[in-house]
């Protein structure tokens, strides 16, 4: 397998803002082993950690992440909205997330989200931040909602990818051989047991998001589901 039972998603969004390199930190105190974060262009097309199109939900400003450019990010507050201990994060650039998550000895699913921005400056700009920080390829695994982004990354790198699907097409298949996909990534709630095993006996593996039970984390595996995005550690010793 790939990637582990639990992927601290966002991070590890329960606990820590997401996206943050806090969130990162306390997912790999938490005895995670790979985190699942979003990323995506400022204006300036500077790659960096945020889930959002606009600023409003996860930090102190308003208005669309694309009017802020690299020189602005130090104004950005990313974590007093979820907690004052927090008060000090930023916006992470990619490249410093994935320093850290090396740091950590931790594995990264690095979900492209274009959100608006250029798919070609987002593909190119996460290509060079891990060409440049040479991070591992065994520790990484790319996927995106956005399939021509995916398409695109694919055919520039051979770090391995994951289609991601709110819910399964009946195309997958077509879409998951042209970019050589290793897993398919799913909603949990959109998941019948036909799925996950069509999904298998193809030979993927298979990872859902968003469980925050274990009760419902545990009946997925045993359905046959490889993996699952949490918010939480999701351990129960
Ligand atoms: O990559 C799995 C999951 O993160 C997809 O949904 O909206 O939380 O990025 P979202
Ligand atoms: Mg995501």
């Amino acid at each position: 397998m790939r990637m582990s039972r639990i992927i601290g998603h966002r991070g590890l969004a329960g606990e820590a803002p997401e996206n943050t390199l806090a969130g990162i930190r306390l997912a790999a105190e938490k005895g995670m082993k790979w985190v699942e974060v979003d990323v995506t262009l400022l204006g300036d097309g500077t790659s960096v950690l945020f889930h959002d199109r606009r600023l409003n939900r996860t930090t102190n400003k308003n208005g669309r992440l694309q009017s802020l450019t690299v020189s602005g990010l130090e104004s950005v507050d990313a974590g007093s909205w979820f907690s004052e201990e927090f008060s000090d994060e930023k916006i992470p650039l990619l490249k410093e997330a994935l320093q850290l998550i090396n740091q950590l000895g931790l594995g990264v699913n690095l979900e492209l989200k274009t959100n608006g921005c250029s798919e070609s400056g987002l593909v190119e700009a996460v290509v060079n931040s891990i060409a440049e920080v040479e991070f591992p390829k065994d520790r990484l695994l790319v996927s995106s909602f956005n399939y021509r982004a995916l398409v695109r990354f694919s055919d520039r790198s051979d770090i391995p990818v994951g289609c991601l699907f709110e819910r399964l097409p009946l195309n997958w298949r077509k879409k998951a051989l042209r970019v050589n996909a290793v897993s398919i990534h799913f909603n949990s709630k959109r998941t019948s047991k036909r799925q996950i095993s069509r999904v298998k006996s193809a030979g993927y593996e298979l990872y859902c998001y968003t469980v925050n039970s274990l009760m419902v984390a545990r009946q997925l595996i045993e359905d046959g589901v490889d993996g699952v995005f949490s918010d939480y550690p999701l351990s129960d010793d």
